[in-house]
Parts: C-alpha cells; sequence; structure tokens
C-alpha cells in the first residue's frame, strides 16, 4: 500500500465513532499529495471517519471547510493552511464549538490558544540547512544564487527564506540576486527559473536554492533547455526529498535536498486521540526531523524504496 511505512508505524488503536475534518491546501506539489495519502491511511488504519477537504490554494475555501466541519460536529480538525495570517476568526469558532484544531506542516500567526498542537518541522532549520550546505559547498568561492519562494504569505516560505539568508550570512563570497516566487508548483518553478536565466544570463548563476523540490524540477528542466548543465553549471538545493529530487541528485542533475516527512497525520492523530481519551494535552509543537541528502548518499536506492511505498 502507499506509504505503508509511515502507517506501520502508527499504533492501530481504534477510534470508531470518531470524525475528522481535513482541510488540505490542495495537490501543488508531489509532497503534499503524499501527505494527503498518509493522512488517508493513518485515518483508515484508526478506524477514524475522515471529511476531506480540498481547498484549492484559496484560503477562502479553507475557512468554508473549517466552518462546514464546525457545524458538523466533528470532533477534530486537521488544517494545513495555506497561507500564515488571517485564521483568527475561524479558530475562535472551532474554539467555541469545543471542537480542537491541529495545524499540519504549515504555521498560522495566531494565539496558541486556538489550536491543540501544530505538526511541523522547524522550517527556519530547514532553510538555514540549506544555506550552510551551499557555504560549505562553495567553499569561498564567489557565488550569485537565485531563489524560488513558495507560496506567498506562506510560512514555510517565509521561514525557508530566513533560514537560507542566515545560512549564508557570515559568507560575504555568496549573494541572492534573484528572488521570486513560484508558488511551490513544477510549471512555475520552470517558468521562473527561464526569467532568472534571461534576466541574469545563465553562466551567471551559480546556484539555485528553491523552496521544494517540486520546483527545483521545473527549473532543471529550464537550464537544461537553456543548453545548461544543473547540478554542475549552477548546483541546486531545495526541501522536501520527494522521489524525484533523490533521482535528480542520482543523476548529478541536482545536488541537495533536506527531508520532509509527509507523515504529519501520525503524530497529529496521536495527540488528538490522547486528547479527546483523556484530556491529555500535547506540547504546542511537535516537531518533525529534517534530513539533508547529498550526493554522498546512495539516492537511487531512496527513491527506489521511496517509490515501492507508493511516494
Ligand atoms: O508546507 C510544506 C510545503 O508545502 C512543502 O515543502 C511543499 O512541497 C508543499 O507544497
Amino acid at each position: 500500500t502507499l506509504l505503508a511505512g509511515a502507517v506501520a508505524l502508527a499504533p492501530m488503536a481504534a477510534a470508531a465513532d470518531m470524525t475528522i475534518g481535513f482541510s488540505q491546501i490542495g495537490s501543488e506539489s508531489g509532497w503534499r499529495a503524499a501527505e494527503t495519502t498518509v493522512t488517508r491511511q493513518q485515518a483508515e488504519s484508526r478506524g477514524i471517519e475522515l471529511k476531506f477537504a480540498d481547498a484549492q490554494q484559496k484560503q477562502e475555501n479553507q475557512i468554508k471547510a473549517l466552518r462546514g466541519f464546525i457545524a458538523q460536529g466533528v470532533d477534530g480538525i486537521l488544517l494545513a493552511p495555506v497561507v500564515a495570517t488571517g485564521w483568527d476568526d475561524v479558530l475562535e469558532e472551532a474554539k467555541e464549538a469545543d471542537i480542537p484544531v491541529i495545524l499540519m506542516d504549515r504555521m498560522v500567526d495566531a494565539d496558541k490558544s486556538l489550536y491543540l498542537t501544530a505538526v511541523t518541522s522547524d522550517l527556519v532549520h530547514e532553510g538555514r540547512v540549506a544555506g550552510e550546505w551551499l557555504a560549505e559547498e562553495m567553499a569561498g568561492e564567489p557565488c550569485r544564487i537565485v531563489e524560488l519562494q513558495g507560496t506567498t504569505g506562506s510560512s514555510p516560505a517565509i521561514d525557508r527564506k530566513t533560514g537560507f539568508e542566515q545560512g549564508i550570512a557570515d559568507h560575504d563570497n555568496l549573494e541572492i540576486v534573484r528572488s521570486q516566487t513560484g508558488d511551490f508548483t513544477r510549471a512555475q518553478g520552470k517558468v521562473v527559473m527561464e526569467s532568472f536565466l534571461k534576466a541574469e544570463g545563465g553562466e551567471n548563476i551559480c546556484a539555485l536554492y528553491a523552496h521544494n523540490d517540486d520546483m527545483a524540477v521545473g527549473a532543471i528542466q529550464a537550464i537544461k533547455e537553456a543548453g545548461l548543465t544543473p547540478g554542475e553549471d549552477i548546483r541546486i538545493v531545495a526541501i522536501d526529498a520527494v522521489p524525484d529530487a533523490h533521482l535528480a541528485i542520482a543523476n548529478g542533475e541536482m545536488n541537495a535536498t533536506i527531508e520532509l516527512t509527509p507523515n504529519m497525520a501520525g503524530p497529529a492523530l496521536d495527540a488528538l486521540e490522547a486528547y479527546l481519551a483523556s484530556g491529555t494535552e500535547p506540547e504546542k509543537w511537535i516537531q518533525t526531523e529534517s534530513r539533508l541528502y547529498t550526493g554522498a548518499d546512495d539516492n537511487m536506492a531512496v527513491y527506489e524504496e521511496k517509490k515501492s511505498l507508493g511516494y
């Protein structure tokens, strides 16, 4: 089954009679699709009824979905918030209805009392790891960097930018010369990289930092079409560690990626079940791991393993 490894680690305690709503952002990336799959699997393996709402990248759709879940009296809500701001009112409504909300993979700018917990990676740390990796790779050589940002106003776009800037801060040889959103999609990653190549001239770009792998994979295509060799002429570091990134690293077309687990639902549902069963309050932040993969790893083996799990 898809991503069976992730599910096998979860407790199988049945939560019969439990109904939860999941407001998902959409399907902008391979990582997002995997998160949806794992969430469905996690709910099913625990006997939880999952009401799924795809917001097609729109916050207004997410707010509507949350209000729908509240009206239906679900036992809990999982929310992957597309942007960081604008959640206060609907989170207040959930709180008044006594429905716990758990944030998944992205943060909100709202009072912590408005949600039960947040299951996310350290998004600033991910960016910092990418920056530090590039600083080490360049070893003092001058490098003009282009950056593909995630969705404007989303916490990963904000934090991964901040973290990367921290990671290169002490290295005067490294300079971000262009930075624009590619909305976390392959298609936009390609389009925006084409514009970077045109504006700067491919030979003047030394590295690409993309806030996710999908944009990096789109950019690889643009770099090839410009007659350059991705991974060599332009070094590429991104975030997620989706199978296609491992494949690109194995093929020498990409240099590094930082892993983000798609299994946010496991820890989220553990916390929700404990809270509903006994009132146990989880920590406000359940942090998932971030692991760096480079060409030094056996990326082909990781690619095959992830593919065999249906990722
Ligand atoms: O919020 C997590 C980010 O959202 C992932 O890195 C990206 O691929 C997704 O779209």
